[in-house]
């Protein structure tokens, strides 16, 4: 078993700052709202990674987000809609891949993809991200919601692990 000190002993490097996230979530905020302009938008957050980055992102949404859905059950009817994941990392791109074609099946008028952070030379399944924070290369990162081994989720800040 791995104990609370071994679990907090892991060493990481600031990758992204507060300010930096926050510039860039801002500005994705506003390129959403101009692509949906006039519409409506159904956000569908991929838990657990998407709560802070979602949080942060649907403040800079400004359009009527008639429903806010966060985890894997969608219990609103999504036909005819346009929907957006929100997710915090895409890495092999199989998770939001799995979630793409289960909600494509109920027919949104629109499907995109948001992730704060993405790894494009990991993905291993075909998807197309529309709206991404930033591009990264293969390391592990933590914090801005993201975790290793359910811990850093509440960092303000992204950092990667150095040893991992
Ligand atoms: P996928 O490989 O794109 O399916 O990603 C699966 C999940 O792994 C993500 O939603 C995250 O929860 C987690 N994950 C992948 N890379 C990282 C990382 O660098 N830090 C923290 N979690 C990660
Ligand atoms: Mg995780």
């Amino acid at each position: 078993m791995v104990t609370q000190k071994e679990k907090v002993a892991r060493p990481f490097e600031l990758l992204l700052d507060q300010k930096r996230i926050a510039q860039r979530v801002k500005k994705l905020g506003a390129e959403i709202t101009a692509d949906y302009a006039g519409q409506r938008l159904v956000l569908v957050g991929v838990l657990k990674g998407c709560v802070v980055f979602m949080a942060d992102l649907m403040r800079h949404i400004e359009l009527p987000c008639e429903h806010i859905i966060l985890g894997g059950s969608v219990a609103v009817a999504l036909k005819g809609r346009h929907v957006l994941i929100v997710d915090g990392i895409v890495d092999s791109a199989r998770t939001v891949s799995v979630i793409y074609n289960r909600l494509q099946v109920e027919e949104p008028a629109s499907l995109e993809i948001v992730t704060l952070l993405d790894k494009p030379a990991s993905h291993r399944n075909k998807v197309q991200v529309k709206y991404k924070g930033f591009s990264i290369g293969n390391e592990f990162v933590i914090g801005y919601g993201l975790d290793n081994t359910q811990l850093y989720r509440n960092l303000p800040f992204v950092g990667h692990l150095i040893d991992h």
